[in-house]
């Protein structure tokens, strides 16, 4: 396929190399010097099958929306942007374009968020448990919490009765979901659910070893989408 890259950083450029090896091309990659590549109709002109959008939290949902008005389906990885996902995914079904979101392509953690909202489930029979979120990521993540912790909260919030929203920290207000966000080094991504009680402490949790994981889901939605019409996330993808 022709893939076109936007956003060349850690991801970006991991995709670029794993593509290539896979056979796919790269015939266009955008970041700030020349995001202006973007608009017009630079995508087609340079006969892109599929965007693979991770830039930042800022960018990201018009670097989507700059691909469905090309009518190019778009694959995109970047967090952090919630408040903005509905009115894009709204816009890609009313151009019947393509568009596939993942906050976390990794096959371990969408195998988490199954295990996740299944024992939530179970869970919210028990009140002697409280619960709480634990992420940690490298120092240049731009948000937190990241998008996977969110995922898992709003996961726990529709399964369990007492919960109603989740909070950035480790407080225990009641009916919150508290998520801590830790930054330090170069840790690619590690999440971990904790239900606690006076005796006992029950946990599941997902650690990313390299970007590989991240960067081979990306590459699969990329092929997946391609000649489809209508949004999708991973559990399409994976069938979970
Ligand atoms: N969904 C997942 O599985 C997954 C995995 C890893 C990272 N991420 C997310 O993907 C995003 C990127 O991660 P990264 O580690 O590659 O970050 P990074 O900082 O290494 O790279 C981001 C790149 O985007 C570029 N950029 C910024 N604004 C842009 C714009 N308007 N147009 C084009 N490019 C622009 C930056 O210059 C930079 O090169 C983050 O939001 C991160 O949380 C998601």
């Amino acid at each position: 396929m022709n893939i076109a890259i936007i956003g060349y950083g850690r991801m970006g450029r991991a995709i670029e190399s794993a593509g290539s090896v896979q056979g796919h091309r790269f015939p266009l990659i955008i970041d700030v010097d020349n995001r202006k590549d973007l608009s017009g109709s630079r995508l087609k002109e340079a006969s892109v099958d599929v965007a693979i959008e991770f830039s930042s939290p800022d960018s990201a949902p018009d670097n989507i929306l700059a691909c469905l008005d090309q009518g190019v389906p778009v694959v995109s990885g970047t967090t952090g942007w919630n408040d903005r996902f509905e009115e894009i995914a709204h816009y890609c079904r009313d151009k019947q374009g393509a568009f596939f979101y993942a906050s976390n392509f990794s096959i371990g953690v969408n195998i988490l968020f199954t295990l996740n909202e299944r024992l939530a489930k179970i869970m919210d029979r028990f009140p002697q448990y409280s619960v709480a979120l634990k992420e940690v990521h490298h120092i240049h993540k731009l948000d937190a919490p990241s998008g996977t912790a969110i995922t898992l909260a709003e996961q726990i919030i529709r399964q369990h009765g007492r919960m109603h929203q989740w909070q950035a920290g480790t407080g225990t207000e009641e009916g919150s979901v508290p998520i801590e966000s830790i930054r330090e080094g170069e840790v690619k991504g590690e999440h971990t659910v904790r239900y606690e009680s006076d005796a006992d402490i029950l946990t599941l949790g997902h650690t990313a070893k390299t970007r590989d994981a991240f960067v081979a889901g990306a590459l699969l939605a990329a092929e997946f989408i391609r000649g489809k019409t209508g949004v999708f996330g991973m559990k399409d993808l994976l069938n979970l």
